[in-house]
Order: structure tokens, then sequence, then C-alpha cells
């Protein structure tokens, strides 16, 4: 049977707040995000009993440091038994997330590209005097060639990266909006079938369903929507 492509990220507060949304969402997804708002409040304990209850995790840590420390971070989340791994596109970091991977099949490595908040014009505000397309297909290849499992990045890259990495790497996009949803601090949305269809293995969905009246329901229509896209792609 298809895995369900939704990744529900847990961006709460507390690990009450968590447990609360898990549970509302029920089999509506079984792979949760947990990133800076949550790791440092039990975050990682609340991932050991989700791996435990038969869910998967995903560490949005995007971790960019000296190759030694990505290299031992990266292990620690696989002795966790962490799915999925998010670490900057950077050449070092990359094959330091590598080597710390080492046998845990488990643990894919994602690479960052360029976040979903970011337009063009903020890119040039940084210093960067490239097209953001170019260097989400630059970031997108090196990942490639250091061994990376998959990429992270917009849905409305994900059809030039498919091109550009070959069929082999996952693609995870966030920036993922239901039709006629608010869009927060996202500049660049799609709907979940436009998602999948333009490439997307997984869809990262956090505020729609986190700050939705009814969660559990929230969930259940975004991953209908997708895997009914999964099944027509
Ligand atoms: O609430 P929302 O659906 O916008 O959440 C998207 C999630 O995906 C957030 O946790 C955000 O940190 C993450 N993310 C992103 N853009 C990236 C990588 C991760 O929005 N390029």
């Amino acid at each position: 049977m298809q895995e369900n492509p939704l990744i529900v990220a847990l961006d709460v507060p507390d690990i009450a707040h968590a447990e609360r949304l898990v549970d509302q969402i029920g089999d509506g997804a079984s792979i949760f995000k947990i990133g800076y708002q949550l790791a440092p409040v039990g975050g990682f304990d609340l991932a050991q009993k989700l791996i435990a209850s038969g869910r998967k995790v995903f560490f949005d840590l995007k971790y960019h440091d000296i190759g030694a420390t990505v290299e031992k971070g990266v292990r620690s989340i696989a002795s966790l038994g962490g799915n999925f791994l998010t670490v900057h596109a950077e050449k070092d970091v990359l094959s330091a997330a590598m080597r710390g991977k080492g046998e845990a099949e488990q643990l894919n490595i994602l690479a960052v590209t360029v976040l979903t908040s970011l337009s063009q014009a903020d890119l040039h505000e940084s210093g960067y005097d490239i097209a953001l397309k170019d260097l989400v297909l630059k970031r997108a290849r090196r990942a490639r060639d250091a061994g990376a499992d998959g990429i992270v990045a917009s849905a409305l890259e994900a059809a030039d990266i498919r091109r550009e990495v070959g069929p082999d790497m996952l693609i995870i996009t966030p920036g993922v909006r239901p039709q006629g949803a608010a869009t927060g601090d996202q500049k660049r949305v799609v709907t979940p079938e436009n998602a999948i269809l333009a490439g997307a293995n997984y869809i990262v969905v956090g505020r729609p369903i986190t700050e939705a009246a009814d969660p559990g329901r929230a969930a259940k229509a975004i991953a209908e929507e997708a895997m009914a896209a999964v099944a027509r792609a």
C-alpha cells in the first residue's frame, strides 16, 4: 500500500500540546516532524515514544557546523531511530552527515536547499547574486553528489529538481497550503495535490493542521488529497 505522504510539523510550544495533536491526528498521518520549538522542551523523548509506537520521526534540526560535530550529531539521531534529518546543503556538512549515518538505513539525510520563506529579493539582500532557482538546483546537485537521500525544497522547484537529480532521491516539500488556507510567512506555496504532481514524495504541513479547529479532520483531508494525487501521478 502507498505510504501516506503527509508529514505533520509539530511546531507547538510544549509536549502536552504535541501529544494532544498526535492523538487527534490518529491515523491521518504517521510521520511527525520535530524541530527547533519542540526539541529543547522534551521533543527528543517524545520522538522516542513516537518511534516506539510505530510512527516515524523527522528531525528538522538543519545541522550546519564543522564536519566532526555534524557527524557525531547525526550519529545520535541515528541511535534514536530517527527516519529523517535535515542538514544544510554545504559540501562538508553533507559528507559528514553521510559518515554519521553509517549503516543506519532507516535514516534519510535530507539536504535543505533554500528555505521556502525566502524570496529572490531576500537572497539578494543576503548578498547572493544568483537566481533563486539556480541556487536551489546547485545545492540539489551537491546533495546528490554527496550521497544524500533527499532534498527539502518548495514544490515550485520540485519538477526541476527531479529532472536535475533523477528518480532516486526523495523530494520533501514544505510550503504546502490547502486551497484557501492562510499562507503565514510562507512565500512560495502550493496545494497538496500540486506538490505531489510536481514530484514530491512527501509534503510537510504545519499550521494548517496544528491551528485547525479540528486537526484530525484537517490532516485527513490533506492526506486524502495527497494520496489521490499519488494514485494519479
Ligand atoms: O506551518 P507550516 O506548514 O508553514 O510549516 C512548515 C514547516 O516546514 C516548518 O516547520 C518549517 O520550519 C519547515 N520548513 C520550511 N521550509 C523549508 C524547510 C523546512 O518551511 N525549506
